[in-house]
């Protein structure tokens, strides 16, 4: 055994990951028996056993005294490029009844989270969190209730610019302002450069959290379409610029909430160039890029910002303390304007927390947590994806994201996540439908996965009956 798998199913795993990604073409031959067991050092029941499973996920076929061969459509498992234009009109959005309905249903003691927002708990250092946070309330100085007012607690700000320089970025601390948790941060951005009535270019899908703000701010959306292999349309992007006036736009460009797609290093270039012909500044919500499985932090459009329409949120909510409610922005030339929306409305982040979490950046091991939890997320991928092979009908599709801890379902048409979603909960298990995650309620036949919390056999089994729910006439009556 392999932590919780099988050595023939990190065998399949990987050679699955093989074919997905393209690199050995579909109806070619795959390596023999024999060829593997001399590269990987495993015996020949394992390599067996592997290719039994790779079979039954579709991804080769058996030829009789020939050998196994990629199977058609193997390679091509990725969630499609979902069929929403960028809306002809911007829209009034109206999404929050059904957004609070499924997050209600989620809080149900006991139920397996399968849509939740978050990790697991268990991955974070919460003992060494609690020693900062004592050892920071011990040492603060009267004075700081002021001090650390808007734009922040100093040592925090400062470790925060260190870690941009660790990016290759250099951030000015003074750029940057302390909020409560990255939700607050683009929602001031947000504030910041809309009025009502102005119209703002977000996601389809997205985060429903950029089209609740749009909502309570009175602002109209314009959706602009992702592809969960390339992520966001910039041909799309560039029509809607020119038939709407967009005043700003809120795009995840690491690890997108839902699909988990990264804009590659041009695309982001050409997105802040786009804009910046357009004098639109972006909201780049970048709350999962610490969370990479690749070696590097995949560089934010921050980077290529000459003109300070770059606002870059984050947070400390998705890698180390979800309940400490510390984020930032740095909000280029809207940082004065920022820092007073802060000051207006909530006035500042907790000033013990914001001193605990300054202290363990500096002491605690940040860095070294880090890579214990993308290591564990990585691996968590791995399991729910052989879950989803072994469970859920053939014909699912999925994006293979290389960061954070969302998954993208695709389901064939005639599913209705709703429904999905309704009887999942009656048996304990609550995944997020597709409709949350649009201003039109559209996605009805996908749904977002999170593989955020250390695999078990009840997730596992929450997997099973998903695939079981998914084979009952009411989920497939479309
Ligand atoms: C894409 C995205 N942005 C922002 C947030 C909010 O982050 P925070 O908890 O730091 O406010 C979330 C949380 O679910 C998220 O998924």
């Amino acid at each position: 055994m392999v932590g919780s798998m099988n050595r023939y199913e990190v065998l399949a795993n990987a050679m699955a990951a093989e074919i997905r990604s393209g690199s050995i073409a579909v109806g070619s031959r795959m390596p023999s028996l024999r060829q593997i067991i001399a590269q990987h050092g495993v015996s020949q029941s394992t390599v067996f056993r592997a290719y039994c499973l790779l079979e039954e996920w579709g991804l080769v076929r058996a030829q009789e005294r020939s050998g196994y061969y990629v199977a058609p459509g193997a390679n091509v498992t990725a969630a499609r490029a979902p069929h929403v234009a960028a809306l002809a009109e911007s829209s009034k959005v109206d999404i929050s009844d059904l957004v609070f309905s499924v997050l209600d249903a989620a809080k149900t003691p006991g139920i397996v989270p399968l849509g939740s927002a978050f990790p697991s708990p268990h991955l974070f250092p919460l003992p060494r969190l609690a020693k900062s946070l004592a050892q920071a309330s011990r040492l603060i100085s009267p004075w700081s209730t002021v001090v650390d007012l808007p734009p922040g607690n100093e040592h925090l700000r400062r470790q925060i610019a260190m870690r941009y320089m660790g990016m290759g970025l250099s951030q000015p601390m003074e750029e940057i302002v302390i909020t409560n948790g990255a939700l607050e941060a683009l929602n001031l951005c947000l504030m910041a450069v809309t009025r009502p009535g102005d119209v703002v270019a977000v996601e389809s899908p997205g985060f429903y959290a950029a089209l609740q703000a749009i909502e309570r701010l009175d602002l109209r959306a314009v959706e602009i379409p992702v592809d969960p292999v390339t992520g966001l349309d910039l041909d799309a992007l560039a029509d809607a610029l020119k038939k709407h006036p967009i005043r700003a736009c809120w795009f995840m460009t690491n690890f997108q909430n839902p699909t988990g797609v990264t804009l590659s290093l041009e695309k982001k270039k050409a997105l802040v160039e786009l804009l910046a012909q357009h004098e639109v500044p972006l909201i780049e919500d970048d709350v999962y890029g610490e969370l990479h499985f690749q070696p590097e932090y995949p560089v934010p459009a921050l980077a290529f910002d000459k003109q300070g329409l770059v606002m870059h949120c984050s947070s400390f909510s998705k890698t180390l303390a979800p309940g400490y409610r510390i984020g930032w922005t740095s909000a280029g030339r809207f940082t004065d304007k920022v820092q007073r929306l802060k000051l207006m409305t909530t006035l500042s982040a907790s000033i013990p927390v914001q001193a605990g979490l300054a202290d363990y950046l500096q002491h605690g091991g940040y860095d070294r947590h880090l890579r214990k939890l993308r290591a564990a997320l990585n691996q968590q991928l791995s399991e729910m994806d052989s879950a989803i092979g072994r469970w859920l009908p053939h014909g699912t599709r999925r994006t293979h994201p290389s960061g954070g801890y969302f998954l993208w379902l695709e389901f064939p048409e005639a599913i209705d996540a709703m429904e999905l979603h309704r009887l999942a909960i009656e048996q304990g298990i609550s995944p997020a439908p597709g409709p949350i995650f649009s201003a039109t309620h559209a996605f009805e036949h996908y749904v977002r996965l999170n593989f955020g919390h250390p695999w078990s056999s009840k997730i596992d089994d929450a997997i099973r009956v998903l695939g079981d729910l998914l084979g009952r006439p009411s989920v497939r009556a479309k």
